[in-house]
């Protein structure tokens, strides 16, 4: 069995009135590539932040490599971050920023050079190893970005939404990156909106919301949360009372409500032969309907029917 190496039990943080994580546990096993899904305000960030030392004031244990991670600060030196919000010397080049941090760390000069150079050449950023960080794209800060997470050999790197902000083949990039980092047996955890980033690169996804992990499992095994069922995704113009209200009329049998917001509802039906007098319900109460799509169970089923909210940014 593999070995756990992050343990995180009953983190609660409030920023005053403001509940961020309400007795958050995790677990995280060597080797793995986690994937954190949730919305905005569901409390990543706030998570990243206490596990890498920079938020105080909170209740709960993390443990890494059975050590307590709170008590024991050689520890951090073993957890690579990579924030939110990115944090260079925008004067300087990517070589230097990689030296600087790294230097951080009790690295002797020499090692630090090799293993910058040879972290550029990971994040596809030796050409550019010299021009200031100033000049960059969004997309080469945020490789850069986990290049400085890498510095210091981290057996678990966390990841804070590295894909937010760049386009379609810069994100490919960097899940390319990440997947290896974790084939190549450092752990890691990742933070995102998006449901097919952890599709593509997870083995093991959990699924946040108000601060709790509300499921966790493979892909596979969160699918069979929402079962044998077929999704409808109905979009239109029409507000989230007036769907509900319009549903409530219905006998709904077998029928269930992942999600019902302004503009876009999902139900999930068992016998797929109820669909279409569901549909003829609909617009017999001339609900606007612009958008209709049957889907097969898949992550976004999950997090609708655990999360009752869609992610869309
Ligand atoms: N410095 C702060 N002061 C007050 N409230 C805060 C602060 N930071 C976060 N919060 C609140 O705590 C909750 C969790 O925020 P957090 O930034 O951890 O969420 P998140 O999941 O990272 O969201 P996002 O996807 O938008 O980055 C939110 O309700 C947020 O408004
Ligand atoms: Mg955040």
């Amino acid at each position: 069995m593999q070995q756990t190496i992050l343990e995180i039990k009953n983190l609660s943080k409030s920023y005053g009135e403001t509940i961020a994580l309400a007795n958050f546990s995790l677990s995280l096993k060597k080797g793995e590539v986690l994937g954190l899904l949730g919305p905005n305000g569901a409390g990543k960030t706030t998570l990243i932040s206490i596990l890498s030392g920079t938020l105080r004031d909170f209740t709960g244990s993390a443990s890494f490599k059975g050590q307590d991670l709170f008590s024991d600060r050689r520890l951090k030196n073993l957890i690579g971050i990579v924030p939110q919000e990115m944090a260079f010397y925008e004067d300087l080049g990517a070589l230097e920023n990689l030296m600087f941090w790294g230097g951080l760390y009790d690295i002797p000069k020499k090692e630090l050079k090799r293993r910058a150079l040879e972290l550029l050449a990971v994040v596809e950023l030796s050409a550019r190893a010299k021009e200031p960080i100033k000049k960059f794209s969004g997309g080469m800060k945020r490789r850069l970005n986990i290049a400085i997470g890498l510095v210091h050999q981290p057996e678990l790197l966390l990841l804070d939404e590295p894909t937010v902000g760049i386009d379609v083949q810069a994100k490919v990039n960097i899940l390319d990156i990440i997947r290896n980092i974790g084939q190549q047996g450092t752990s890691v955890v990742f933070t995102t909106h998006q449901l097919s980033e952890v599709e593509q690169i997870c083995s093991r996804i959990a699924i946040m919301d108000k601060g709790v992990v509300l499921a966790e499992g493979t892909l596979a095994e969160l699918i069979r949360i929402v079962g044998e069922k077929e999704i409808v995704e109905v979009s239109g113009e029409f507000s989230a009372d007036a769907f509900s209200a319009i549903i409530r009329q219905s006998d709904g049998n077998g029928m269930e409500i992942l999600s019902v917001t302004d503009n876009q509802a999902h139900l999930a039906f068992a016998d797929s032969e109820r669909i279409p007098a569901m549909m003829q319900h609909l617009f017999k109460h001339h609900l606007p309907i612009s958008d209709l799509k049957i889907k097969s169970p898949n992550l976004e089923a999950v997090f609708l029917k655990m999360t009752g909210r869609s992610l869309r940014d």
